[in-house]
């Protein structure tokens, strides 16, 4: 989850260094996509920017900006607005592309009246178009969690979100060119139009979009009913109640609605959810060491999860919230779940499911059951990637990683020779 850790608002008027401009990745070219976010909070806590396996990615892109009651402004708060300009300067060193992710789960809540009127519209182009010239980033990644369809809570709203969103891509894309990589993060199934369902035309967005990142992760958490698969690849041969979602179902859907197989990123995982659930639940009946599919878990039991997890705190709509109970991979393997070698430790239970070709691992005396990915489950994700000549992956969050397992699976079976 998309958690954000408090920091004080400091201006965004920064003296910057002067950086060369990387080549970018266009919408013409089919250069493989190979990102992950980077978040500005982790930097202080334990991910400094000289963690980045800069060499590895041909893109990573900043978290987060977020929108503000103005349309005339960004907020880097919670974000270290003084780390950007270093971050731009490093990737840029590397040969790497400096993208800024706007919004995020807890930062979107003014997209909706952003881009609500023509004139909001044009305000909000130059907003953005003047925070990428300022920083000298080579993409922008829309993350607006969702359009007509309320994330957080307290978004602002409307029935024309989609339509509005695509007016103010086309008038960006118009201002800036080819200068900016203009990517959006979504959700599984295509944006959701007035009509209140997933938009069945696409198009449009293709046209000025040079990629969407679909965030195949926070499938099932502790929000389900059951301990499903957190970043699921397949779901179609799962039974029909457990189909919520998936990177092939994502595939599907957006490519019905016009958007190119090539112009698709997987968004992939690097971390995973954890549940309480008692060892009544947890085993298959009838034995003490096969993990069940799809078990109960206790809802008002919400393990914590590792170092980084949100212990409870009050969201950007005012509401406390709990733990979120993340773990990250390297959390998994500081919680003692995982060996330094990414599997399964002593005396901790293992699932791999064949249909999410995602795994899962329990620890009888916590009661804590964790749906992740891990090596295999990423290699699988590289070579559905491959296969189905999708543009590439990009991983929520480049330091949820352990000695880059994860990364180097999937770049390993994605056949990227970055
Ligand atoms: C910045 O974040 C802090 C802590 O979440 C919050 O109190 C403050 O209002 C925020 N400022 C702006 C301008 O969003
Ligand atoms: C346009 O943006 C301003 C903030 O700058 C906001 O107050 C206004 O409500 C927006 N218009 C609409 C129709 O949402
Ligand atoms: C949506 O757009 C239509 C056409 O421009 C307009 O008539 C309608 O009032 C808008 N609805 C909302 C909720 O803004
Ligand atoms: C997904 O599941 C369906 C149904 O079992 C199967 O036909 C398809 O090959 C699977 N796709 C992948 C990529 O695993
Ligand atoms: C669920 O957890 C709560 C809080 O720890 C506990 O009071 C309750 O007994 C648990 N329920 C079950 C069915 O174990
Ligand atoms: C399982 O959890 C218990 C209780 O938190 C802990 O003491 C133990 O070390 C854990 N087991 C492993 C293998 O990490």
């Amino acid at each position: 989850m998309l958690s954000f850790i408090a920091a004080p608002l400091l201006a965004l008027s920064l003296a910057l260094p002067a950086v060369c401009t990387n080549s970018r990745v266009t919408r013409a070219s089919s250069e493989p996509v190979a990102a992950a976010w980077y978040t500005g909070w982790h930097a202080t806590e334990g991910f400094p920017l000289s963690d980045v396996s800069w060499e590895k990615y041909n893109t990573l892109i900043y978290s987060f900006a977020i929108t503000t009651p103005s349309v005339y402004s960004l907020s880097l708060n919670g974000s270290d607005p003084t780390l950007l300009p270093q971050f731009v300067s490093e990737a840029h060193q590397h040969g790497v592309a400096a993208h800024v992710a706007i919004g995020g789960w807890a930062g979107g809540l003014w997209f909706s009246s952003n881009v609500a009127t023509a004139e909001n519209r044009t305000a909000f182009v130059k907003t953005v178009a003047d925070f990428a010239e300022r920083y000298d980033l080579d993409g922008i990644n829309f993350d607006w969690e969702y359009p007509n369809d309320q994330g957080i809570g307290c978004n602002t709203i409307s029935a024309n979100d989609t339509t509005n969103f695509l007016y103010f891509l086309q008038e960006l894309r118009e201002n800036v060119g080819e200068r900016l990589t203009l990517s959006a993060a979504t959700a599984v199934t295509p944006f959701i139009d007035a009509t209140g369902s997933p938009s069945t035309d696409v198009t449009g967005f293709a046209e000025v979009l040079d990629y969407i990142a679909v965030m195949n992760y926070d499938i099932w958490g502790p929000w389900s009913t059951a301990v499903g698969p957190n970043a699921p690849l397949n779901d179609t041969c799962a039974s029909p109640g457990d189909q919520d979602g998936s990177a092939v179902s994502a595939v599907r859907d957006w490519s019905a609605a016009g958007m190119p197989i090539n112009q698709i990123v997987l968004g992939v995982a690097s971390y995973g959810h954890s549940f309480s659930v008692p060892p009544s639940d947890a085993f298959v009946s009838g034995s003490t060491t096969q993990l069940v599919a799809y078990p109960m878990f206790n809802a008002s039991n919400q393990p914590l999860g590792d170092a980084w997890d949100d212990t409870g705190s009050v969201d950007a709509c005012g509401v406390y919230e709990g733990p979120g109970g993340d773990w990250d991979f390297w959390g998994l393997v500081d919680g003692g779940f995982l060996t330094p070698e990414g599997n399964p430790a002593p005396g901790i239970y293992y699932r791999y499911d064949t249909c999410s070709q995602t795994p899962y691992v329990y620890n009888e005396t916590s009661q804590v059951m964790v749906s992740f990915d891990n090596a295999q489950s990423f290699a699988v994700k590289g070579s559905y990637i491959k296969e189905t000549g999708l543009r590439g992956f990009a991983m929520w969050e480049a330091g949820g990683d352990y000695k880059d397992i994860l990364l180097d699976s999937i770049r390993y079976t994605a056949e990227f020779g970055l």
